[in-house]
């Protein structure tokens, strides 16, 4: 645990916790000599997780965030199909679910009203149900065929962060472990994400190392009023929790937009005055993340044409995003699948230094609540 005495505020303490919360939630549940996951609780045969035909996951908020990027590892290591909704749209839209599929809730707190409605009405239809949840014995817990504990321990601040982290990397043993019963994933590649996974806690020390950067850069833009966040593929997600993060603590305006898509709009109201985040990691070893991270600069050259302020979150040893921006923050390198994790760390710095700066209440932000009970 971090040293609760170090910190002036919860928030800024539970960013500092991810590392063991992480390691709280990843370490006991793999193993990286025979490359297995032990997911004790699911309550599902592997018989019919076998048989899974589609995947549904529902949440609210930066759950949902957390549930886009669990569509990336499913589809990848798990070669199911999977769609992600709102909790709050989800009834609104008939979904269209039924036996041989799955429906998978996320809730840090297991009580939020929208995600349990969500979960009635896919019992409803017959689908099984699993809970990702921050709270054990939570109404969502209890009421699911089967349930994965983030460990992430007790997140009193309403803005969701070391939750957040733990719920991807639920979501990525879950993605690991569902991939091994339909034997998409191989003992090696198993082994080789392990290794990863157990990495996590350490690079994102790194990244908290270097806070004060970050805070520094929050005192050059704390006075900003709107802001945009770039992320394409599994760091859209990303992008769109860096804006929650930074619009719920310091209520400065910021969007999350996936970066391909500004082209068709977003571009014309981005100019000088409009600072952007862009996430433009790469995994040199991953073509298709090169790929994305070569369409990444090019986007970036056209927005510095544009005369746009560009804070980039580009890899170690990177040599051509810095170029190409006017802050940079370096994240340690990581499989595409895992880098979501590390990305996120510094935006939440961003977002909790900004809040301080203007002098706000940064762990209980105006008209917001820590578990939504009403719909
Ligand atoms: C954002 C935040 C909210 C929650 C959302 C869902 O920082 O905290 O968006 O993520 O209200 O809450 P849970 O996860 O408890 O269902």
């Amino acid at each position: 645990m971090a040293d609760a005495r170090k910190f002036p505020h919860h928030l800024i303490r539970e960013i500092f916790e991810q590392p063991e919360a992480l390691r709280r939630t990843i370490d006991a549940r793999v193993s990286l000599a025979d490359g297995l996951v032990r997911l004790d609780d699911i309550h599902i045969s592997r018989e019919e997780l076998r048989a899974v035909r589609r995947i549904n996951i529902v949440a609210s908020g930066t759950s949902r965030h957390a549930g886009m990027t669990g569509q990336f590892m499913m589809q990848e290591l798990a070669a199911v199909p999977v769609d992600v909704d709102y909790a709050s749209e989800f009834e609104n839209r008939d979904p269209m679910i039924g036996r041989g599929e799955l429906s998978i809730f996320i809730t840090q707190s297991g009580e939020t009203a929208d995600t349990n409605a969500a979960q009635h009405e896919a019992r409803q239809k017959g689908s099984r149900t699993i809970a990702i949840t921050n709270v054990e014995g939570s109404t969502i817990a209890r009421e699911a065929d089967g349930f994965i504990y983030t460990h992430a321990g007790p997140e009193i601040s309403i803005a969701s962060t070391k939750a957040f982290t733990a719920q991807m990397a639920c979501l990525f043993l879950f993605a690991l472990y569902l991939g091994e019963i339909k034997e998409k994933v191989s003992t090696a590649l198993a082994q080789h994400y392990i290794a990863e996974l157990l990495a996590l806690p350490r690079k994102t020390e790194t990244i908290l190392a270097a806070a004060d950067r970050v805070e520094r850069l929050a005192e050059l833009y704390y006075r900003v009023d709107d802001f945009m966040f770039l992320g394409r593929a599994i760091h859209y997600p990303v992008a769109m929790d860096g804006a929650l993060k930074l619009k719920e603590v310091s209520y400065i305006h910021a969007e999350g937009y996936p970066t391909g898509e500004a082209k068709h709009g977003p571009n014309a109201l981005i100019d000088f005055r409009l600072p952007l985040v862009v996430i433009a990691t790469r995994d040199s070893k991953d073509a298709g993340s090169v790929m994305r991270y070569e369409k990444n600069v090019g986007n970036m050259e056209g927005f510095k044409k544009q005369g746009a302020t560009v804070i980039a979150l580009a890899t170690e040893g990177d040599a051509i995003v810095p170029k190409l921006a006017d802050h940079t923050i370096f994240i340690p390198e990581a499989p595409e699948l895992l880098s979501p994790i590390l990305e996120i760390v510094p935006l939440q710095l961003f977002a909790y230094y900004a809040a301080a700066k203007r002098g706000l209440d940064v762990d209980r932000p105006r008209n917001l609540v820590k578990a939504v009970t009403l719909e």
